[in-house]
């Protein structure tokens, strides 16, 4: 049996009852294009301990597996890619560490079976790395961070340029939402019209993606 609320309290405080896997499986099933492009990008404002994004992180596994599972540096390319395309926001600590985890262990368990003693620490470092920024502990409703000193919830983009390089553009979550107050321009157009493009807060040097959590160690 799944177990969907832990307790009446948390369900009262925050309403916390989990989706089940019949119903997880069932929403999905309405964008599954979008589950199985690995670099389509999915953010859950209420994310629980993972439920939905761990089960488009296995969908897009298996297509990394399909198109790449023969070669491990294409295979770490694209599965780095599909973890970093994955973001969620939750109010809960505990349910920010759980779904850190389980996203962790669903690609460590892939990797590690596919690969054997040729698996990479350093792979390995980049998808945990990857996950600190993307799951994060906040109040999807404030826009903010919870803690003692609550900041502005930003999410990092990550995408790979020329085979291996990963670029990193910081945006604030409000920043993105403005996209929706200035009336609805498109992100995209091939019609010339004016289109809403969110000015990153920051910007990080092209990085070689396995070299992606070295960053936090100079
Ligand atoms: C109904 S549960 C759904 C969890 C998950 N999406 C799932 O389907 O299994 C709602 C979740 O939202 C979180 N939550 C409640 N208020 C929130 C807020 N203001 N910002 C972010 N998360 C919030 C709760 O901690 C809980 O994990």
């Amino acid at each position: 049996m799944e177990k969907q609320v832990v307790s009446k309290k948390r369900v009262a405080d925050h309403g916390e009852v989990l989706t089940g896997n019949r119903e997880v499986n069932a929403m999905l099933d309405l964008v599954k294009q979008e589950t199985e492009r690995v670099d389509s990008r999915f953010l859950e404002p209420a994310c629980g301990t993972g439920n939905f994004l761990t089960e488009i992180l296995e969908r897009k596994l298996r297509i990394v597996d399909d198109r790449y599972g023969k070669s491990q540096l294409d295979y770490e390319r694209y599965a780095v890619l599909a973890v970093s395309s994955i973001y969620g926001i939750d109010i809960l600590q505990d349910n920010v560490q759980e779904c850190r985890k389980r996203l962790f262990d669903i690609f460590n368990q892939k990797y590690t079976d596919l690969f054997n003693a040729r698996a990479k620490q350093k792979c390995r470092e980049a998808v945990r790395f990857i996950l600190v920024y993307n799951i994060i502990h906040g109040d999807a409703l404030s826009l903010r961070t919870v803690g003692d000193n609550p900041q502005p919830i930003v999410f990092s983009e990550w995408s790979l340029v020329d085979g291996s390089l990963l670029k990193r553009r910081d945006f604030t979550f409000h920043g993105l939402l403005d996209h929706a107050a200035m009336k609805e321009l498109p992100l995209f157009s091939d019609l010339g019209e004016d289109v809403f493009l969110p000015r990153p807060k920051k910007e990080y040097p092209l990085t070689h993606f396995l070299e992606v959590a070295d960053v936090d160690k100079q």
